[in-house]
């Protein structure tokens, strides 16, 4: 055995298998053993008492570059990425302009080149104008494939009568990552709104018939066209047996579930206000606890933020001017890890939503394992350990999180990106050095 670069000495390692102490060796940027990983070139790094994973994947975040970077940009939203363990992010097309031509692809790309944390890929966003370019689209390196948005949310991007959304979900093989609302009863709800209405009537104006029913829609397209199709951010507990039911029956159907929704409810406009506000809503406590029932039960595939980030003086602005979005790539994984040590769900199923899943549901080559052969993207954790959500640790430009004063139990003590210590006893170090995902989805 070559010996290696440097060498994780005597960690947990969190495998789907169980959880082992043992070393891992990693060499020009890849896992090349576990276990009994013989000499290292270089550093040995002594992981006792750490349990190490593979970095996270965050397969639904808003980084606002080009055209928003006020409220978020690659550099700062990538680096709160890592700095929640998070190694690889997909970005949203809703940006300025919208990530809907080859060129805007292109662009994207081209700015997160030696500015970005972690790795990433930009998702094309569906128009009812782009329809007839997205089979070519979708193949474009560094795209994990096309996002489409049922109903409007932040920017403009929307295909929301049943035509247009075959004629999408037609013109392509990949996943597909759906916004599902229903835009005519959005309309609706929206003109029927009181004059100056409180924040609180936000999951009525957006209410859960909106979202069932697009569920609904999106469902019976899929078993018509046969598109893989992933349904973003479920806010409802109305969707959920549609969504067991289209699974049972074999439909390529899979669903993400946010932190926000799991872990906020329709109280919290009371204190947190607008600053709660999100596209689909945070919905009250019914809606919450069937949600994280059905995660127990195995019926989401992955866990995602929707980082979606706003400055707070947009977000001061009186509803329903103030926009919808909340941050969330630096605390989706410390959250579901504290809910994991506090006895609420495996963490095997925390590691497998954020890691394996979201590399299998999208293709993603050599990511989501802590195998020989994979990226040595990796997560050290002190799970004895404990880290406040406090405005030192947070990195989003926006400079709030609805967790902010939150003590969560973990504390992320290391984090690698192929290779390269990022992360290092807590602290930020290095450079920039993230790239373009590679994906093996044909
Ligand atoms: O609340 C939301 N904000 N939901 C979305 O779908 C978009 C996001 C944003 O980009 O601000």
């Amino acid at each position: 055995m070559s010996s290696a670069d440097f060498i994780l000495k005597g960690g947990l390692l969190l495998l789907p298998t169980g959880h082992v102490v043992g070393d891992v060796a990693v060499s020009g940027g890849k896992i090349v053993a576990v276990g009994d990983v013989g000499e290292a070139k270089g550093e040995v790094i002594d992981c006792t008492g750490l349990a190490l994973m593979p970095g996270a994947i965050d397969t639904q975040v808003h980084f606002r570059e080009p055209g928003l970077t006020h409220k978020e940009d690659l550099e700062s939203g990538t680096r709160a990425a890592i700095c929640g363990g998070v190694t690889t992010i997909f970005e949203m097309p809703n940006t300025d302009p919208t990530t809907t031509t080859a060129e805007a692809l292109r662009d994207k790309l081209d700015r997160a080149e030696g500015r970005a944390w972690c790795d990433y890929a930009f998702f094309v966003g569906a128009s009812k104008e782009n329809i007839e370019d997205l089979p070519l689209l979708e193949m474009m390196p560094g795209t994990p494939g096309v996002k489409m948005f049922m109903g409007s949310s932040t920017g403009t991007l929307l295909v929301d009568d049943d035509d247009s959304v075959r004629e999408v979900m037609k013109h392509g093989v990949r996943p597909m990552p759906v916004h599902s609302e229903d835009e005519a009863r959005l309309r609706q709800r929206k003109a029927e709104l009181p004059e100056n209405p409180h924040v609180r009537l936000h999951p009525d104006a957006r209410d859960a018939e909106s979202a069932r029913l697009c569920t609904e829609r999106l469902i019976n397209l899929v078993r018509e066209t046969g598109r893989p199709t992933h349904i973003l951010h479920i806010s409802t507990k109305e969707e959920l047996p549609l969504l067991a039911a289209a699974k049972k029956e074999g439909l390529p159907v899979t669903c993400e579930v946010t932190p926000h929704h799991l872990t906020l409810n329709a109280d919290r406009y009371e204190d947190l206000g607008s600053f709660i506000q999100m596209n689909p809503p945070v919905r009250s406590e019914d809606h919450r606890l069937a949600i994280w029932q059905a995660v127990k039960d195995g019926l989401f595939d992955v866990f995602g933020s929707d980082h979606a980030p706003h400055t707070k003086e947009e977000k001061a602005k009186p509803y329903p001017h103030s926009p919808s979005g909340m941050p969330g790539v630096q605390t989706l994984l410390p959250l579901m890890v504290d809910r994991a040590l506090r006895g609420e769900l495996p963490l095997e199923q925390v590691v497998a939503m954020l890691t394996a899943n979201p590399a299998k549901l999208y293709g993603i080559e050599g990511k989501g394992s802590l195998a020989p052969g994979f990226d040595a993207d990796i997560v050290a954790w002190d799970l004895e350990g404990s880290r406040e959500v406090s405005q030192d640790w947070l990195q989003s430009k926006c400079g709030w999180s609805p967790y902010e004063g939150k003590r969560l139990r973990g504390r992320i003590d290391h984090v690698f990106v192929r290779g390269h210590h990022t992360i290092r006893n807590c602290e930020l170090v290095g450079e920039p050095s993230g790239a373009k995902v590679r994906f093996d989805w044909k």
